[in-house]
């Protein structure tokens, strides 16, 4: 059955889950699972930064042994952002808006709910397996960010990070299989239905600089693509991408 795709492994405190998810890929050979940590005492966000991890949060790792090549493993970002906002959508049931922004955020109501961070590391065989590591704010939300945050709790009081989990254990299940099914093209097309501000200005920030432009869409790997205003076309493949003003 597809909601038990991933076996689980709940554990209680831990440093980053996505690094408890690593240590047991060699004993778990073959298997799919996910670890889960009440709270994390070093979460690890994307570029380097810190994700701060009290209790009552969702703070988990998927390992996906995908059957793609290598370089089509940067497309579980998309499926795992469309796993959120599906397993989200199923919680919040209506009561918000619930989008996709480049590359993997998931907003609820123009604020970020969660984080992904995807690694990954050799499967013994030669091969690599992929650590989708998914932070839900379903309580509580950082309170120092550059943009907007929302915890699932400010929508619906009585959310639980259990339910949550429960219902992302199986939205990722679902999209991973629809992935290996259907391929990229379809996650694409999902993905482009849930994203805001196609056609609209947007602001990439890059590791060397910012590009200004148009957000024009995204390529058949996953880039951003965005037209500046002497109609040169860039292909973003990492980076964090912004409107203009006000910042989201
Ligand atoms: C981001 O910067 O937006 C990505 C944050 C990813 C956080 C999750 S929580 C579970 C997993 N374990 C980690 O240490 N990080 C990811």
């Amino acid at each position: 059955m597809t909601g038990h795709r991933f076996r689980h492994i709940a554990l209680g405190d831990v440093g980053s889950t996505n690094d408890e998810a690593r240590q047991r890929i060699a004993s778990l050979a073959g298997e799919e699972f996910v670890v889960t940590g009440v709270r994390q005492l070093a979460g690890r966000g994307r570029r380097g930064r810190s994700w701060v991890s009290p209790a009552g949060n969702v703070y988990a790792s998927f390992v996906v042994r995908p059957g793609a090549p290598t370089h089509r493993l940067p497309e579980l970002s998309f499926v795992a952002a469309l796993a959120v906002a599906g397993a989200v959508d199923d919680i919040i049931a209506g009561k918000a808006s619930v989008r996709c922004k480049w590359p993997n955020d998931v907003l609820v109501d123009g604020a970020k709910v969660c984080g992904i961070l995807l690694e990954t590391a050799p499967d013994g065989g030669g091969g690599l397996v992929v650590i989708v590591g998914i932070g839900i704010n379903v309580v509580s939300k950082p309170s120092d960010t550059p943009y907007p945050a929302v915890a699932l709790a400010e929508v619906v009081p009585w959310a639980r990070s259990d339910a949550v989990f429960d219902a992302l254990r199986h939205a990722l299940a679902n999209r991973v299989e629809l992935w290996e099914r259907e391929g990229f093209a379809k996650v694409r097309e999902l993905w482009l239905e849930r994203v805001d501000g196609v056609g609209g200005p947007i602001v990439a920030r890059l590791a060397d600089g910012e590009v200004h432009g148009t957000f024009t869409g995204l390529d058949e790997s996953g880039a951003l693509l965005l037209t500046d205003a002497e109609g040169k076309l860039h292909r973003i493949t990492a980076g964090d991408v912004f409107r203009p003003s006000p910042e989201v």
